[in-house]
């Protein structure tokens, strides 16, 4: 379990306000995300947890800007970096999703591509777009051979490597581009880095390989790898352990905390495991049929549940350091969001529902410092 880094408005990464989806279906409206807020800070970790269906998926979906046809957006913002991505136009949309947003799922065979090796998926990403990569490619080399020299004592290789740093210097100060063929070397490079940081065993050796080649949490790995090659400014992961085994599981969280710590992104982790969220979060927000109904620091969380969704919830879990656990329905099931509850959608299944419930919805407001919740039992 981490501490909450100190938060301040200055490293806010993504700021999802009052976002609302529907879906357009035979059978009716689906009125899937119903207002939600979503605060996520630079190396941040933070947790959206929630049974199947509460809308977790597409809250991820919304901020990736991928959701299907049939989805519209009734309202809402989803501000990075302060500009709100659902008013840009398509090609600085792309361009967003190509920089700064990246999403990652459970089955990685549906985001990797069956018949190119690894390799050649990663340095498409660079080679494909080699004026926004170009600097990244030659620095990021650049540190490889001071690396490399610093470790080499053959006069030969050491001057062989101080003649490519010079050419890469001038390269670096030169406006134009740099050719396929030199993009293409460097992007390989880089691409074996990024191997190495999702801890890849032998990345030279998988850079050759196909996806169907590598176990399923190599997999998992090589597509982080491929989705921090983006340099993210925000991650999501959806549900990216859930069909692993829980040793394999185990290191590929491990493997999210180490990189919350490296590289600069705000990582959301979606899940159904509250055991999860405990093991590997800063902060987390708990979704009940598309609105967020509490939202803080983890170890708060577990010790001062609010909502009483959120008590139920966690009332198979108690505490954070104890065994993994999956979520423990409340009595009762999910609600059609085609004809959602009125006000409060938890009122029918809520042990401390009062005439005001069903009346109008509780907004979600800061009942202490850093702890919010949605819930009339706490004023609003
Ligand atoms: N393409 C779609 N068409 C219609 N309804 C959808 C579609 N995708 C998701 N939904 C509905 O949106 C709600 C939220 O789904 P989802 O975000 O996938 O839940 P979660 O990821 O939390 O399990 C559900 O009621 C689901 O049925
Ligand atoms: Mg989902």
């Amino acid at each position: 379990m981490n501490s909450t880094p100190q938060l301040t408005k200055k490293n806010v990464a993504l700021e999802v306000r009052n976002l609302r989806v529907v879906f357009h279906t035979y059978a009716g409206v689906v009125k899937a995300i119903d207002g939600v807020n979503l605060t996520v800070h630079s190396k941040e970790l933070l947790g959206l947890v929630g049974e199947s269906g509460s809308g977790k998926s597409v809250t991820a979906l919304a901020i990736a800007g991928l959701l299907p046809e049939n989805a519209e957006v009734l309202e809402g913002e989803v501000l990075l970096r302060g500009k709100d991505l659902l008013k840009q136009s398509k090609k600085e949309l792309r361009m967003a999703r190509l920089t700064d947003i990246a999403l990652v799922f459970q089955d990685p065979m549906t985001y990797l591509n069956p018949v190119m090796t690894i390799g050649t998926q990663i340095t498409e990403i660079f080679t494909g777009n080699l004026k926004i990569y170009k600097d990244e490619l030659i620095q990021s080399r650049l540190d490889q051979i001071e690396n490399e020299l610093r470790q080499e004592t053959d006069p030969k290789k050491i001057s062989k490597l101080n003649e490519e740093k010079t050419k890469l210097e001038i390269k670096k100060q030169n406006s134009s581009g740099i050719s396929k063929k030199e993009g293409k070397r460097l992007a390989k490079l880089l691409a074996i880095e990024y191997l190495k940081l999702v801890k890849l065993p032998e990345p030279e050796r998988v850079f050759k390989m196909y996806p169907f080649e590598l176990s399923g949490g190599m997999r998992q790995r090589a597509m982080i790898a491929m989705a921090l090659v983006r340099r993210p400014a925000v991650l999501l992961a959806d549900e990216i352990t859930t069909a692993l085994d829980v040793t394999v599981q185990a290191q590929i969280l491990k493997l999210i905390k180490e990189l919350r710590d490296k590289v600069d992104a705000a990582i959301i982790l979606i899940t159904h495991d509250l055991g999860i969220v405990a093991e590997t979060c800063d902060r987390v927000a708990v979704m009940y049929a598309g609105n967020i109904v509490e939202e803080g620091d983890v170890i708060e969380i577990f010790k001062n549940p609010l909502h009483p969704y959120t008590v139920g919830l966690f009332g198979a879990v108690p505490r954070p350091d104890i065994e993994k656990e999956n979520l423990e329905p409340v009595p009762g099931s999910v609600p059609d969001l085609i004809n959602p509850p009125s006000g409060c959608r938890f009122h029918p299944r809520c042990p401390k529902a009062f005439e005001r419930c069903p009346k109008s919805k509780p907004p979600l407001i800061e009942y202490k410092p850093g702890h919010k919740v949605a819930c009339f039992l706490y004023g609003g």
